[in-house]
């Protein structure tokens, strides 16, 4: 079991780790990015909110002693894990979001829709789980979730069946009885993917800790530091072109044909986009890792000579 890092190659061309820097991996995970980034002779906090993948940091920890800084943490909190570590500027910070294949492949963590496990899906293992809301929740806030988080078109159909089915206790209680709740997807998705994805999100206010972490990074960056984020569904990449854009003086959603003076800001921006829209893996990432198909990379620096 492993978990095989993403548009690596990418996230170091934007991050451009160097000797005597400071960066920071704000979701430490299996520690892909971190070796690359500890191997280019940068020193490095890297953070991670599931107790687990810090206690699999040990050898890294070893191989890299003085250089790396494994701390228990959300990215949503940097700024507060920072300042106590007495770090107020940073060469470089990346996200990786969403779980790790650590995470999906343990079926006793509750996040797979394939094996059983008990209905948790935390990744910090604090708060309430998966099975408390589906337990728990009104129809029509279920619905609200399912529609919002899921993008699931038949929302109010699984909603009806959940309430009706109710309390489930494991992954594939849930899992099996959405899937007869749906008609079979033409794509041959399995029909569970936008429900559990919903769940996770919601159980681990993912889309708010990208908010607190991209504007905490932001504030932390030197002059000439660099923020790099991989997503993976479109909820996440929303969000994360909105704040860059936003911090680069760009009006969300401009043509790129308007004239310049309709799109910048008038004051001047502090920040570059270093892309000018989402990059994505290449087919032979893709085909080699499954998990690589649906990432999306952007970048922002901020402006000015470190
Ligand atoms: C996709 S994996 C990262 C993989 C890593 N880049 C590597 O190369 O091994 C995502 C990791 O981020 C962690 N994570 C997700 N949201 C987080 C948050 N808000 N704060 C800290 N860690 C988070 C998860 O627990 C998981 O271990």
């Amino acid at each position: 079991m492993s978990h095989i890092p993403v548009m690596l190659p990418e996230v170091l061309a934007h991050l451009r780790p160097a000797p005597g820097e400071t960066h920071l991996d704000g979701t430490f995970g299996g520690g892909g990015y971190a070796a690359a980034i500890l191997e280019t002779g940068a020193t490095l906090y890297a953070l991670d909110r599931d107790p687990a993948a810090i206690a699999r940091g040990a050898a890294l920890l070893a191989r890299f002693p003085g250089r790396l800084h494994l701390l228990h943490a959300r990215f949503g909190e940097m700024l507060a894990a920072m300042a106590e570590q007495g770090v107020s500027a940073l060469d470089g910070v990346v996200l990786d979001l969403g779980v790790s294949s650590f995470q999906i492949d343990q079926a006793e963590r509750g996040f797979s829709f394939r094996a059983d496990g008990p209905l948790d899906m935390r990744m910090g293992r604090e708060g309430p789980t998966a099975a408390d809301l589906v337990n728990t929740l009104p129809e029509r806030e279920l619905a609200d979730l399912l529609w919002e988080l899921g993008e699931e078109r038949h929302s109010r159909r699984v909603a009806r069946a959940i309430i009706a089915a109710r309390p489930f206790a494991t992954t594939l209680e849930l899992a099996n009885i959405i899937r007869r709740s749906l008609p079979r997807d033409p794509s041959g998705l399995d029909s569970a993917t936008r429900s559990f994805q919903a769940l996770r999100i919601k159980v681990n206010d993912e889309l708010g800790e990208i908010e607190r972490g991209l504007d905490a990074a932001l504030r932390l960056l030197a002059p000439g530091g660099r923020l790099v984020v991989v997503s993976f569904h479109s909820l996440e990449d929303r969000i994360v072109k909105r704040v860059m854009q936003n911090a680069a003086g760009r009006a969300p959603g401009a043509s790129r044909h308007a004239p310049a003076a309709l799109t910048a800001r008038a004051q001047p921006a502090g920040f570059q986009l270093l892309t000018q829209r989402a990059e994505r893996p290449g087919d032979a990432e893709c085909g080699a890792n499954p998990r690589a198909r649906s990432a999306r990379l952007r970048a922002i620096a901020r402006l000015g000579v470190a």
